[in-house]
This record gives C-alpha cells, sequence and structure tokens, in this order.
C-alpha cells in the first residue's frame, strides 16, 4: 500500500514581533531588517514583522520589511479596530505579498476583566474586524486571543463568523501556555469536526511555552489537521517565549514517519539564523538547547563516542550539518586567504556579499595576529559581529589601565565620537570592568544601572576570544549590547557601547517624535 502523501506546513515567523516582547529583546530597524532577510533565506512562509500602530519604530520595521523583503508573505498586527487596521495596511501596502493579522481575545476571562463585552459584542467586532481587513488584502489572518481557555462552542461560532467575514487563516493561540497536547489536539480537532466553512481556511496555531509544551502542543494540533505553525528563533517570546521554529521544523522533519508532514525551511541555516537573533537580541541560548545548543551534538559518555566512531546513527537521530552546524571543525590561521574564509563562511550558513566578506576579512587577518588557530565559532563570531551593523556615534579607540591586586585599577579611555576623540581623566572602579564602565558613562553623559553581565569564551585555549553580554537598565528600559574580543575587558567595553547605542537610538527617535 501506498504511505499518505506528505503535508505541507507553513511556517509563520513571529521572531520580530511575539519573540520582540522578550524582556530586553528590542531591536533597531537595521537589525530587524537583517532578521527578515535571513528568514526569508530561511524560506519562511509568513513574516510577521510588527505591530504597526504600537509605535512609529514598529511602523516604520513593517513598512521597510514590506518594502524590501521578497518572498514570504509579510505581515502585520492589528486589534479589531479600525484604526489599528488601516495602519497595519499603510505599513504593509509595498509589500510583494501581504496579510493583516487581526485578534481579539474570546476567553471568559478576558471578556469579563479585560474587554468587559459579552459573547454577541465580541462576535460582532471579530467580523467588522476581518471585513475591514479583507477590503485592504486577500489575506486576512484572524486569532481568538486566549482561544485555548475558550469555550469551545463560542470558540467555534468566531472561527465560522470570521471564515465566513473573510478570514483565510484562523490561528488558535495558547496565549497563556495552559494547553496540554491532548488538549490542543482536542480543539483543533474539533474546530475540523464542528464549523461547516472550515475547509475555506487554514488552521494555525501560536503556542506560548509556560508549562515546556509549545512545541508539543503544534504537533498535536498538526496531527489533528492545523496547517500552520507560528513560532520564533530559538523559541524567543513573551515569558518562557514561543513555540521554536528550529525545534518544530527537525520535529516535523526527522519524524516525517509519524507525522507526514514537512516544511519548506532550508534546515542548514538554522544554527547561523539561531546565532543571529541570539546575537541581536543578546537572549543567549542555552547549552543544552535541542537542535542548536552548543551541546545539542556533543557527545561526551564513552560509550556514545565509541558508538558514534563505529556508525553515527547509534547515538545521532539528526545529522549536525543538516541543521547548520559545521561538519568538521577546521582551523584557519594568518595564511588562510580569503577564498578561504568566503569557503568556511558559507558553509556555516552565511550568505555575505563582497563589501561584507572585505570586512569579515580584515576583521578576520586582525584576529590572526592575535590568535594563532581559528576555529568556526570564531569565524561566526567575526561575521555576526560584522552584519550587526551600528552605525554607533561612539565606539572605542583604546585604553590604558593601571592594576596590581592591592589598590582599585584605574583607567584612562578614549572614545570616538563621531570623527573626534575624547578622553577620560583617570578614573577607578571596583575591578577593571566597572572601571571601564563608570568612564564610559563619563564621556557619554549616560548613568545606568548594569541589570546583567556575563562572559563566556568563543572557542577554546588560553587566548580564546571572549564574548561579553551586557544588560543595563535606563529610565525604566532595559537594553542589551554585545562584544567580542580576545581582551575581555575591551570586550566589556564595546559591549558596554552597543547598549548605550540603543539608548542613544532610541532617545534620537524620541526627539524626532
Ligand atoms: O499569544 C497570543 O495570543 C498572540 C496573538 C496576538 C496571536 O500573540
Ligand atoms: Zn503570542
Amino acid at each position: 500500500m501506498d504511505s499518505p502523501a506528505t503535508r505541507m506546513i507553513r511556517i509563520f515567523d513571529t521572531t520580530l514581533r511575539d519573540g520582540e516582547q522578550s524582556p530586553g529583546a528590542s531591536m533597531n530597524l537595521a537589525e530587524k531588517l537583517k532578521i527578515a532577510q535571513m528568514l526569508a533565506e530561511l524560506q519562511v512562509d509568513v513574516i510577521e514583522a510588527g505591530f504597526p500602530i504600537a509605535s512609529p519604530g514598529d511602523f516604520e520595521a513593517v513598512r521597510e520589511v514590506a518594502a524590501q523583503v521578497k518572498g514570504p508573505v509579510i505581515c502585520g498586527l492589528a486589534r479589531c479596530n479600525d484604526a489599528d487596521i488601516d495602519r497595519a495596511w499603510e505599513a504593509l501596502e509595498r509589500a510583494e505579498k501581504s496579510r493583516i493579522h487581526v485578534f481579539l481575545a474570546t476567553s471568559a476571562i478576558h471578556r469579563e476583566f479585560k474587554l468587559k463585552m459579552g459573547q454577541d459584542e465580541i462576535l460582532e467586532r471579530a467580523v467588522a474586524g476581518v471585513r475591514r481587513a479583507a477590503e485592504y488584502c486577500a489575506d486576512v489572518e484572524f486569532s481568538p486571543e486566549d482561544a485555548a481557555r475558550t469555550e469551545i462552542d463560542f470558540l467555534c461560532r468566531v472561527v465560522e463568523a470570521t471564515i465566513r467575514a473573510g478570514a483565510t487563516t484562523v490561528n488558535i493561540p495558547d496565549t497563556v501556555g495552559y494547553a496540554t497536547p491532548s488538549h490542543m489536539g482536542r480543539v483543533i480537532h474539533s474546530l475540523k469536526e464542528r464549523v461547516p466553512n472550515i475547509d475555506q481556511a487554514v488552521i494555525s496555531v501560536h503556542c506560548h511555552n509556560d508549562l515546556g509544551l509549545a512545541v508539543a502542543n503544534s504537533l498535536a494540533a498538526v496531527e489533528n489537521g492545523a496547517g500552520q505553525i507560528e513560532c520564533t528563533i530559538n523559541g524567543i517570546g513573551e515569558r518562557a517565549g514561543n513555540c521554536s521554529l528550529e525545534e518544530i521544523v527537525m520535529a516535523m522533519r526527522t519524524r516525517a514517519d509519524v507525522y507526514r508532514t514537512d516544511t519548506q525551511i532550508i534546515s542548514q541555516r538554522l544554527v547561523p539564523a539561531s546565532r543571529l537573533v541570539s546575537a541581536v537580541t543578546g537572549l543567549q541560548v542555552q547549552r543544552n538547547k535541542a537542535i542548536v545548543g552548543r551541546n545539542a551534538f556533543a557527545h561526551e559518555a564513552g560509550i556514545h563516542q565509541d558508538g558514534m566512531l563505529k556508525e553515527a546513527s547509534t547515538y545521532e537521530i539528526m545529522r549536525p550539518q543538516d541543521v547548520g552546524f559545521s561538519h568538521t571543525d577546521l582551523v584557519l590561521g594568518k595564511h588562510s586567504g580569503r577564498a578561504a574564509l568566503a569557503d568556511r563562511a558559507s558553509t556555516l550558513g552565511y550568505v555575505l556579499n563582497d563589501e561584507q566578506l572585505n570586512q569579515v576579512f580584515a576583521d578576520f587577518k586582525d584576529l590572526a595576529d592575535k590568535k594563532k588557530e581559528i576555529y568556526d565559532s570564531d569565524v561566526a563570531a567575526i561575521i555576526e559581529q560584522q552584519i550587526r551593523f551600528h552605525a554607533q556615534r561612539w565606539t572605542l579607540d583604546s585604553y590604558c589601565m593601571e592594576i596590581d591586586s592591592d589598590s582599585a585599577p584605574q583607567v584612562k579611555l578614549t572614545l570616538k565620537h563621531g570623527d573626534q576623540l575624547q578622553t577620560t581623566e583617570m578614573a577607578s572602579g571596583d575591578g577593571p570592568v566597572d572601571a571601564v564602565f563608570l568612564a564610559i558613562e563619563k564621556l557619554t553623559g549616560y548613568a545606568v544601572r548594569c541589570t546583567d553581565f556575563s562572559v563566556h569564551s568563543v572557542s577554546v585555549g588560553h587566548d580564546a576570544q571572549g564574548e561579553v553580554n551586557v544588560e543595563v537598565e535606563y529610565q525604566g528600559n532595559r537594553f542589551h549590547g554585545r562584544g567580542i574580543s580576545t581582551d575581555s575587558v575591551e570586550a566589556s567595553a564595546i559591549a558596554f557601547l552597543e547598549a548605550i547605542h540603543r539608548i542613544d537610538t532610541l532617545q534620537e527617535a524620541m526627539k524626532t517624535r
């Protein structure tokens, strides 16, 4: 007997919208564009680029992604009211393919406490919102927010009415991450059974990860007929995050025997995508994270290593190179040329234009002067640093430090401000990093509270590059920065300056409003 055909599931990426709602993960326009471009290369079906009415920055990001990124459908979020929907369309109209995503909460808790509306009023609003969106755009998605906690009879009514009003996708969010796999499966099954016009729309799911079940719940939805999954790179998002794109994609691909589904995702780009999102948001990927964590393919136990050497499939269900880890950690050095670097970059899944390659090659040569062996993780770190593009007003020029174990370190620091050099007096701090941060605060005029600081090595050896991640608080908002250098004090300064740059950008944007 023939096996059933593979069903293609649409991947709706919301890293730039729901993902950006992770505390401290805000991104600037250049970073959002870079991520959107990367999502297009990954071949996601839909990019939710933002919530245009939420802020002028969100509007601009959706508008620019719509204008510049080709391939996927570009989507903007709107509540069920005219102003939101009109603004969403204004941001989306230049897209090659666009979608308006309207949402309204439907659960009893939200109806009673948040919206103070009855079922009929909710139904009317939802239908009116979908109709208005459909006047602009043929592709309309409707989300009954908190659907997983909505009474199933009412949910069926809402879904039927919004499809009749023109919704081409109905998304079932588990907004608070409350569902379990059997629960989510039952909801989708009921919609399939009970909504008469359900075949006229794609059923989507949007699962949050509060119980660690977002991927399992999404898979259960797929098993029951969902045709679209909403997810984010590295699973970033509100609270415990959203369904992780890399996990759901690889679960369906690796267990095609069970799910009989696939996606059009280029899986070899998953690791570079994960690294880029981590670098831009400052949200580090835990080492043991499935698919993209540093240890995801590391075999420590002797018995496993022995099995792996005899036959990789004894302990490996996926090949590291299939998700974008390089097969070998080839070492480059100061005699390696541009072609070798370009080859390594492309094996690691990065697509660089000539200008980027030139810049990365220059940084590579600098690093090769300081460090004998350059590993894949070093190359990836240089590339990420480069492609994160910051036209920063303040950059580090140099510093000199006096340090001994009996007294506070003293630093004299020089920053470049545009073309000009500005140098501090000697400044002292509790340690070398504190001294450098205080000196930067003095020169830039921003006094911040450091809320997080971490350093880890990018590769191996005493001369390994250090990666510093820093988070600071300024006027109630959190900003992050990341810096890489073989000198961890210098890496700290670079990271701190990047966080200052984000504050600066926000201050400038607020002035022009
Ligand atoms: O979690 C949620 O309910 C959402 C909706 C806007 C889809 O993010
Ligand atoms: Zn959400």
